[in-house]
């Protein structure tokens, strides 16, 4: 039976999944985004090339695969043309016929991205640090039962009138925020009218499409952005994301049953980071946080931000892997890592002295609980671009091995170095 796999984030997002699917991809015949939207920013290091992509499948560097935008993604039209602009003029091949949108999209408009700052400026200490592109808002319009669909725009004349009848409907919540702005529908009447002639051809019923695949029994990888802890239901809410980013997402964001995810991949970094605010137990604010940003270029995909850095968060990773039923792990970035002597592994939190049992469900206890450290030993030995687990020192099979024991997960493949072949394979998962 064809096996289709599931690649998720198990922490806050920024794992390495770009990597892991542009290398699993060569085995699959398609991959398909089931969430997020242009928010994410996903690396992938062709030969000497460095591609960042925010809404186009990571299989996209894979000639023979498909690549399907799925309907639980919210679709910013302009992002996506100037996307698959950038990868025809990097591979020199069309994208026509290889990547596909479905009509059901949710669209992100420009005054999302206005309302999104009104909030955020609202919220002032509070704010969530979004990636400013739009999406709460825009998933708040899907949810709201109001929100304009790709299919829409691919009939000009209904286009119209949904966008001039939202705009006032927009203007009016811009007033009681006193944004001192107020939007003019008549110039995305025209600009989303062009883009929807744009991307006419991409755009089809991708739930019928998958379907068929499955059907023909083609194997299809399923790709996740964000992270299960920036995840809408299961993060640690409110600082999440709006959709679902974890394993669940992939059914009701791509219009197949559930029955067809035949297994689940977590992917982790070897530590933790995270971009926006938000509690986050084993951050290190001092001199190991700068450490490792330098060392793993921690500066947000999409923003540009100083992500947040800490050691590995034993606790929710394991929170991640139950909510996923994680069949295996990655492990990225333990290169980061050369330079500790010790490299502290949180293995508990202790909330008012008690040792906690569950994930805590609210923002203020999880930032409230006191991190309790396993101090492993480092390997102080350069791991860049090792490609078999026997080339590891022993100290960083170690690690691996403790990391894999804690969260009762096999590690099935570790990365060493962002390029596709600084990757040591492993045989579980
Ligand atoms: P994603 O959003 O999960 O796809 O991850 P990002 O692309 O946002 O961030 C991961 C970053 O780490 C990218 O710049 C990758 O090129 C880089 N990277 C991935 N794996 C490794 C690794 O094993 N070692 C190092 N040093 N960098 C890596
Ligand atoms: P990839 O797919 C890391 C974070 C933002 C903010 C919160 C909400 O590259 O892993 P949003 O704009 O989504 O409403 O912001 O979520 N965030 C990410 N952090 N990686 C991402 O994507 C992210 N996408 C959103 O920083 O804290
Ligand atoms: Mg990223």
């Amino acid at each position: 039976m064809t096996q289709n796999l599931a690649v998720v984030g198990a922490q806050w997002g920024d794992e390495g999944k770009g990597k892991v699917v542009d290398i699993l991809s060569q085995r699959f015949d398609c991959v398909a985004r089931y969430q997020g939207g242009h928010n994410a920013g996903h690396t992938i290091n062709v030969g000497n090339r460095r591609h960042v992509l925010h809404l186009i499948p990571s299989g996209i560097f894979q000639p023979r695969v498909k690549c399907v935008i799925g309907s639980g993604v919210v679709l910013d039209p302009l992002a996506l043309i100037e996307e698959t602009d950038a990868i025809e003029r990097a591979m020199s091949i069309p994208v026509a016929g290889r990547l596909f949108v479905s009509n059901r999209c949710h669209l992100i408009l420009p005054y999302h991205r206005v309302l999104e700052a009104a909030i955020e400026k609202q919220l002032g200490e509070r704010r969530i640090g979004t990636t400013s592109r739009g999406i709460g808002p825009a998933y708040e319009d899907k949810m709201g039962r109001r929100g304009l669909r790709v299919c829409d725009l691919m009939d000009p004349q209904t286009l119209a009138d949904k966008i001039r009848a939202l705009v006032a409907e927009k203007n009016r919540t811009l007033e009681a925020l006193k944004y001192p702005q107020i939007i003019d529908p008549e110039p995305l009447v025209d600009s989303y009218t062009q883009y929807g002639e744009r991307i006419r051809s991409l755009v089809i019923d991708t739930s019928a499409y998958l379907n068929d695949l499955i059907r023909s029994g083609k194997s299809l990888l399923f790709e996740g952005a964000q992270g299960t802890l920036l995840d809408v239901d299961h993060g640690t809410f409110p600082f999440v994301t709006s959709s679902s980013a974890a394993a669940g997402g992939v059914s009701t964001g791509l219009g197949i049953s559930p029955k067809h995810v035949h297994s689940v991949l977590g992917v982790s970094k070897a530590y933790t980071t995270r971009v926006g605010a938000g509690p986050f137990p084993t951050e290190c604010a001092g001199a190991e946080g700068e450490q490792i940003r330098d060392r793993g270029n921690e500066f947000g995909s999409t923003t540009g931000r100083p992500r947040r850095c800490g050691w590995f968060d034993g606790p929710a990773a394991r929170y991640a892997t139950m909510v996923n039923a994680f069949d295996s792990i990655v492990v990225t970035k333990i290169d980061v890592l050369d330079t500790f002597a010790q490299v502290p592994f949180c293995v508990d939190y202790k909330y008012k002295g008690t040792a906690l049992q569950h994930f805590p469900a609210d923002a203020a206890t999880l930032a409230s609980v006191e991190p309790v450290y396993k101090i492993l030993g480092g390997w102080q030995t350069s791991l860049a671009g090792v490609k078999e687990w026997s080339n590891l020192p022993p100290a960083a099979q170690d690690y691996l091995k403790f990391l894999s024991d804690y969260l009762g997960v096999p590690v099935s493949m570790v990365s060493t170095g962002p390029g596709r072949d600084e990757t040591i394979h492993l045989e579980n998962g």
